[in-house]
């Protein structure tokens, strides 16, 4: 049966997330957003691309939640983006009371959709949309690491001159600054980042600057393009959590996942390697990290436990 994909929020991610739904033909596509004609707006011109893009015209927008009824995947952009000099935790007050209210409606219209969250500050807003929605966890996503792990695989490609192809590097944690981007457990050419600058291929000093470069990857695009973030690779990011879990495809994910327990984490939402199928989350893998990578996690883990502490004294 046709698949439906809602996609709530239809700024430059939402817009980003139709046209690649369109383009790899995910299913029908609507775009819901508060303000008026905008998410109308965009399916229109959308759907008249179809003509030159080969796609069916399945886009549509709407301001109704109510349209969210048989949606199969729910992917959530609502909120305000970041703005220059703004830290993604400073958006937590009048993104949670967002994020509140769409996880009600998302109860209410398709409880039974796999629902990825991107608004920022993100592992907080996917706690508490879970929270607030009651889903069960294994079909409440977060989207950050494969995007985070994307930006670091393109600083190593470059720094190598070698195909981003070649390069199979990953961050875990919390999207923000404690990020961890992996250095035992990330590849060029098969061989480990360790062992790269033990061989000479690459110096430690550079290597330290791509880390903290791809921490900071998010705010790079926000003071170039001054008025927003970024939306390209985030939307592609999202999307490819969509495809895996509707073509079950069973791929090896890191994103923001419900620990109970795993990494030593219980009842957060942090950023690990996940197995994404029909079932949802269908595996939490767990990494043997060395203790440099251990450390770090726990710095990242515990910055995600302030937001989300945060976030419950508002609401107290
Ligand atoms: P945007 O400002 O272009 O779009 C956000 C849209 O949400 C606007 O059109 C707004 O009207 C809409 N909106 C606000 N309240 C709403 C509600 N209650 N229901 C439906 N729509 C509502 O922002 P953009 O660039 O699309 O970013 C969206 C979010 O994604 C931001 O919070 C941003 O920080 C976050 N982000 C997260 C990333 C990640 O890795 N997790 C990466 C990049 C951005
Ligand atoms: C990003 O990483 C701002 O979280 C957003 O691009």
């Amino acid at each position: 049966m046709k698949k439906k994909i809602g996609l709530v929020g239809a700024g430059n991610i939402g817009g980003t997330l139709a046209l690649l739904a369109a383009q790899k033909k995910l299913g029908d596509v609507l775009l819901l957003d508060v303000a008026p004609g905008l998410p109308q707006g965009k399916a229109l011109d959308l759907c008249q691309m179809g003509a030159t893009n080969c796609f069916e015209p399945i886009i549509s927008g709407s301001n109704n939640m109510a349209d969210l009824k048989g949606c199969n995947v729910v992917i959530i952009t609502a909120g305000l983006p970041r703005k220059p000099g703004m830290r993604r935790d400073d958006l937590l007050k009048t993104n949670s009371e967002i994020i509140g209210k769409i996880a009600l409606d998302v109860k209410k219209y398709c409880p039974d959709a796999f629902v990825i969250v991107v608004t920022n500050p993100l592992d907080a807003m996917v706690w508490h949309f879970q929270k607030v929605s009651g889903l069960p966890s294994h079909k409440v996503v977060g989207m950050a690491g494969i995007l985070d792990s994307s930006r670091f695989e393109m600083f190593l490609a470059q720094e190598l001159n070698t195909s981003i192809q070649s390069v199979s590097a990953t961050v875990l944690g919390g999207h923000g600054d404690t990020m961890v981007p992996l250095l035992a457990h990330s590849y060029v050419g098969g061989i480990s980042l360790e062992s790269l600058v033990k061989q000479g291929y690459l110096s430690q000093q550079r290597l330290d600057e791509i880390v903290e470069r791809t921490r900071k990857g998010g705010g790079e695009i926000v003071s170039l393009l001054k008025n927003g973030s970024a939306f390209y690779a985030p939307a592609a990011s999202a999307i490819l959590m969509a495809e895996s879990y509707l073509h079950d495809l069973k791929l090896t994910l890191p994103c923001a996942a419900h620990l109970t327990g795993q990494y030593g984490v219980d009842d957060l939402y942090v950023g690990v390697p996940i197995i994404i199928g029909a079932n949802g989350v269908e595996k939490i893998i767990e990494y043997q990290l060395n203790t440099q990578e251990k450390t770090m996690l726990d710095n990242s883990v515990q910055a995600v436990q302030d937001l989300v502490n945060s976030l419950k004294n508002l609401s107290n």
